[in-house]
């Protein structure tokens, strides 16, 4: 496996910086707030097997740089264009997004809805945010720039992951922290203030017509299986699959299962445009 690190120019200043790995059809995965790409480390090592695959750092976090004037969540998807055109020969891609990086991928889906062969959706939400979460981002946004980045985002540990004893010694558990530790204070701020203003794609869910798989945690606070079972099935022949034991972080939390649902759907996608 060769996993390595690309930067690239984004059309605001930006540096966008990307880890890679594989050769096949192109994959890419959109990590959540506020982490980066070692939450795909797993998909990295195994997916790369048969796919490329391709893990931009989002928004100032990981090695990629910010803006000083911010970002919203549209222009972290003209970044993933931006990395299309120049990683993936202008090829059609797998769009993957957990999370932040979900509502991401929903704002990919409705700007270059042609550039996509499938669509992967994981412990994300179609909704824009209501005004308690709003009030509630711009406080997180602001302990992090007054307190710090870690007092700010420390209290998610327990949010994202599954809290069993198993868990809590996992390495899941650790990378997260990690994670965490490593986010700057810019870094959520921004973040935190796009996503408050994402737009909301409830109405659009009938119209997506690309396959599309959508993944939970049993245990999920932050996207909970019954809101996702209630959203998916808006979108016209979408797969479901919700991970047992999960919390947030499916990815990390059960990357084997995460992983084989991930590639038995794209094997059915293959085996459409096949026939
Ligand atoms: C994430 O995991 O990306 C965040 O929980 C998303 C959010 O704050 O809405």
């Amino acid at each position: 496996m060769n996993v390595h690190r690309i930067s690239l120019l984004g059309r605001r200043g930006n540096t966008i910086s990307i880890v890679a790995s594989g050769k096949g059809p192109v994959l890419f995965l959109l990590h959540g707030f506020p982490l980066d790409h070692r939450l795909w480390q797993s998909q990295l090592e195994t997916l790369s097997e048969r796919y490329h695959v391709i893990a931009p750092e989002m928004g100032g976090f990981g090695q990629s740089t910010l803006e000083e004037s911010g970002y919203t969540i549209a222009d972290l998807a003209d970044d993933v264009e931006l990395v299309r055109v120049h990683l993936a020969s202008e090829q059609k891609i797998t769009l993957c997004g957990l999370s932040m990086g979900g509502y991401v991928a929903f704002e990919y889906w409705s700007r270059f809805p042609g550039n996509l062969t499938a669509l992967i959706l994981a412990n994300t939400k179609p909704t824009s945010d209501g005004e308690n979460a709003r009030v509630a981002r711009m406080a997180m946004a602001q302990r992090a720039v007054e307190e710090g980045a870690w007092p700010a985002v420390s209290g998610m540990m327990d949010k994202l992951l599954n809290q069993t004893q198993e868990n809590a010694k996992s390495v899941a558990r650790q990378t997260t922290e990690e994670m965490l530790r490593g986010a700057s204070a810019s870094a959520i701020s921004a973040a935190q203030n796009a996503m408050a203003g994402r737009r909301d794609f409830v109405a659009d869910l009938p119209r997506i017509a690309v396959p599309t798989l959508v993944i939970g945690g049993q245990y999920d606070a932050l996207a909970t299986p019954e809101e996702t079972r209630d959203w998916a099935a808006r979108i016209p022949g979408a797969r479901l699959e919700i991970l047992a034991g999960c919390g947030h972080l499916s990815a990390l939390e059960d990357p084997r299962r995460f992983n084989s649902s991930l590639a038995a759907f794209l094997d059915s996608v293959a085996a459409i445009d096949l026939s």
